[in-house]
């Protein structure tokens, strides 16, 4: 075949070659190893001086032109693929996202949360303590002594088979993180202690785990008048108010003395705490004492150095109170949709430090 034919057909067929495997095929036909090129150069071996300086320039530019037309082609192909492709894997962006499920934040751990940044201000600190308690702690350090009538107060849940030495409980207050901070820091002291506690009761307004948190203050000259302004202080932060009327009861708790029941002024028209023009209504929201000597004394403490005061509130209760809830029940319940109605998103958590500020 002549070397024009041969250039002619060839870059015809590159031209023809629809697709980069086709293409492919085409190069090599002619410059593979066997190819039409290929054996075409090799002829110029056996050639003499003469016809070389001929045919020599003539295959070599038509090894050129015919490598040239299969790189065009071939660029020519590959976008047209990249092209196709794209154009096969565009997204319609009008379709509906469909969203992962996101959990909320209950409104117990959200009130917990409240609790401990307003106290934080305050200058407290979240202590802790465990749930399953021995019967020292929970009750005994707490001026409980055994056979106490308080102990029948608290309906115990008792754990079979713990030591005779060491009767555990499911703790039925968080009172007993008040022993483990004074036995275990030095004062002074101020912490809260939020968590679960335990007592075999239930109907609409008590379940049998609920949760409280604990206030308690260790230092030298504290007074009533300090628990007084604390309260009122937290109070008013808590429910966002400017003014709040409280009301002190003289109470009975074993392990504070003298003891104070806490009520707080209502308004039944705005929904919530109110100052002493608005109140229509009391509630009672919390324990409250001077920390009994006695308790001081049970944790190594001297108690004529050292004075304080303690709380104990159920957080439960003021969440129903702050944000509207009725049944204690629907708390521990795990229904989605009362969790997602009533929960808080981790993304849009309602202003804390704006009510938080002392
Ligand atoms: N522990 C008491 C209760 O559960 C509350 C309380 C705490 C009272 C601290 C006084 C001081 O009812």
């Amino acid at each position: 075949m002549s070397t024009d034919r041969l250039r002619a057909e060839t870059l015809a067929a590159i031209a023809a070659a629809a697709s980069p495997d086709a293409l492919e095929a085409v190069r090599v036909a002619a410059m593979g190893k066997q190819g039409q090129i290929t054996q075409l150069l090799k002829t110029l071996g056996g050639m003499s001086p003469v016809e070389r300086a001929v045919s020599g320039p003539a295959f070599n530019g038509l090894r050129e032109a015919v490598a040239g037309a299969l790189a065009v082609r071939k660029a020519a192909l590959d976008e047209a693929a990249l092209n196709a492709k794209l154009a096969a894997e565009q997204q319609d962006m009008t379709l509906p996202v469909a969203l992962p499920p996101t959990g909320s934040i209950h409104p117990v751990s959200q009130v917990m949360d409240e609790l401990a940044e307003i106290f934080a201000d305050l200058g407290f600190a979240v202590a802790d303590g465990p749930e399953i308690e021995d019967d020292w702690h929970n009750f005994t350090a707490l001026n409980i002594p055994e056979s106490h009538p308080a102990r029948a107060m608290h309906d115990t849940f008792y754990i079979a088979q713990s030591p005779a030495d060491k009767k555990l409980v499911l703790r039925t207050h968080t009172s007993p993180v008040q022993i483990r901070t004074m036995i275990s820091q030095a004062p002074p002291i101020r912490i809260i202690a939020p968590g679960r506690v335990y007592r075999s009761d239930s109907d609409a307004t008590h379940t049998p785990m609920f949760h409280q948190i604990e206030g308690l203050v260790i230092d030298k000259g504290i007074t009533l008048a300090h628990l007084r302004w604390t309260l009122e202080t937290f109070i008013k932060a808590f429910f966002e108010v400017d003014d709040v009327a409280l009301r002190f009861r003289p109470s009975y708790f074993p392990f504070t003395e003298p003891s104070v029941e806490v009520d707080v002024g209502y308004s039944s028209k705005t929904g919530k705490p109110a100052g002493a023009g608005q109140v229509d209504k009391w509630l009672e929201v919390l324990g409250s004492g001077m920390v009994h000597p006695r308790v001081i004394a049970a944790c190594g403490l001297d108690p004529d150095e050292w004075q304080g005061f303690a709380f104990g509130t159920g957080v439960d209760r003021l969440a129903m109170l702050k944000y509207g809830l009725t049944d204690l029940r629907a708390f521990f319940d795990g229904d989605i949709k009362w969790l997602k109605h009533h929960g808080f998103s981790a993304f849009d958590l309602p202003s804390i430090s704006a009510g938080a500020t002392p």
